[in-house]
C-alpha cells in the first residue's frame, strides 16, 4: 500500500500507484515536493525512495551504505539513504539523482560531464557518484585527484578513471564541449 501524500500537488508516480490519504505522518520534501509518511517510522530512507515512492535512481549499496550507490542530499548533507530511518527525517529537505535536472529536461552539469567523458558502465554506481561528486564540487571547486579518490563511491564497471575525468570536467566548466 502506497503511504505517501503530497501536500498540494498530488505526486502519482510513475508505477500508476496514487498514494493513500495520509493523515499526519512524516513530513518530508524530496526533490521540492512535499510527502507524508505515515508507515514504520523506522523504513530506511532508501526504501521509501524506491518502493514507495518509486524513485528507483539511488541504488542499494550495502546495508551500511558502503558502496555510495544509496547516497543522497538531506538538507544539503550527503548521506547514506540506507542509514536513514525515516523517523530522523521530518521536516528535512532531500535531494536524489532525479531531482538533479533543470524543470525542462536540461542536465545538472555533472551529469552532462559523466555523458561527455563517457563515464557510466552499466550505471547502478552512476547516481551515488553523482551526489557524491556534487557534494564534493561544492566543498572543493577544483578537487584534486586524491580529493575525488576519497569519496565513498566504487565501481564495479571500472569507470573510475573516467568518472575522475568527468568531476574534474565539471569542475572547469567544459561541459557539453567534447
Ligand atoms: S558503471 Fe557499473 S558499477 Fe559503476
Amino acid at each position: 500500500m502506497a503511504q505517501a501524500q503530497a501536500h498540494g500537488t498530488p505526486a502519482v508516480p510513475d508505477n500508476g500507484i496514487a498514494p493513500a490519504a495520509a493523515h499526519g505522518g512524516i513530513a518530508v520534501e524530496i526533490n521540492g515536493e512535499h510527502f507524508a509518511h505515515t508507515g514504520d517510522p523506522q523504513m530506511p530512507l532508501l526504501w521509501y525512495l524506491r518502493d514507495v515512492l518509486w524513485l528507483t535512481g539511488t541504488k542499494y549499496g550495502g546495508a551500511h551504505g558502503g558502496s555510495g550507490a544509496d547516497l543522497v542530499l538531506v538538507n544539503g548533507k550527503l548521506v547514506s539513504a540506507i542509514t536513514q530511518p525515516m523517523a530522523k527525517l521530518a521536516g528535512k529537505s532531500i535531494t536524489t539523482v532525479e531531482g538533479l535536472a533543470a524543470d525542462d529536461g536540461t542536465l545538472h552539469p555533472l551529469q552532462q560531464a559523466f555523458i561527455d567523458e563517457d563515464a557510466i558502465g552499466c550505471g547502478y554506481c552512476t547516481p551515488g557518484w553523482l551526489m557524491a561528486g556534487i557534494d564534493l564540487l561544492k566543498r572543493k571547486p577544483q578537487p584534486s585527484d586524491a580529493d575525488i579518490n576519497q569519496l565513498p563511491n566504487s565501481c564495479r564497471c571500472g569507470c573510475q578513471t573516467r568518472v575522475r575525468a568527468a568531476i574534474k570536467r565539471a569542475a572547469g566548466g567544459k561541459v557539453g564541449q567534447a
